[in-house]
């Protein structure tokens, strides 16, 4: 289920489209992804019909497994690798470095939440407060 999460938010950025609604959509178009259906009970709704239980992804919401550094290159790496949107830029102290003083705290809550053209999450909704402070991490480091 993660797969097709990465996917669709890699087709979203691969399009050069970040709608504002497009996480709603995400989410829309994982819902029944997200239904739980356990071994024995009906798993009425869900396409196929096999009757084989599914094991949904209860730590759907939860991490990608991903290094800090294979986010940046899948989630971040289209924006800020051109500083499009004023995107600060991979590599670049002096983009870096007013924002590394505010610390690490304030850098993952405008990430979380987004700011300007930094959608929430930067686009990776699945990924965890955990992953995100790795990824951006990953950036900082870059710049030091
Ligand atoms: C669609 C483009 C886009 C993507 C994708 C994106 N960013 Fe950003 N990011 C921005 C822009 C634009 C800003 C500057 C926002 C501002 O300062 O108002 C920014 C700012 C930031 C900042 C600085 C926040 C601060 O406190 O000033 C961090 C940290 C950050 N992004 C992390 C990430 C991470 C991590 C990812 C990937 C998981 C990511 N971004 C993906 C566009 C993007």
């Amino acid at each position: 289920m993660l797969v097709v999460a990465s996917l669709v938010v890699g087709g979203t950025l691969s399009g050069g489209v970040v709608a504002s609604d497009s996480e709603e959509e995400i989410r829309a178009r994982l819902k029944p992804f997200g239904d739980l259906c356990r071994v024995g009970q009906d798993c009425g709704g869900l396409e196929g019909g096999s009757g084989e239980a599914v094991s949904a992804p209860a730590t759907a919401a939860a991490a990608t497994g991903l290094s800090g550094q294979q986010i940046y290159d899948q989630f971040c790496f289209a924006c800020h690798n051109t500083g499009v949107g004023e995107a600060p830029l991979f590599g670049s102290l002096e983009q870096w470095q007013p924002r590394i003083d505010q610390g690490m705290g304030q850098m993952l809550a405008v990430s979380l939440t987004g700011r300007g053209l930094m959608p929430p999450k930067g686009t990776c909704i699945t990924c965890s407060d955990d992953e995100m402070r790795a990824a951006i991490q990953y950036m900082v480091d870059s710049a030091q």
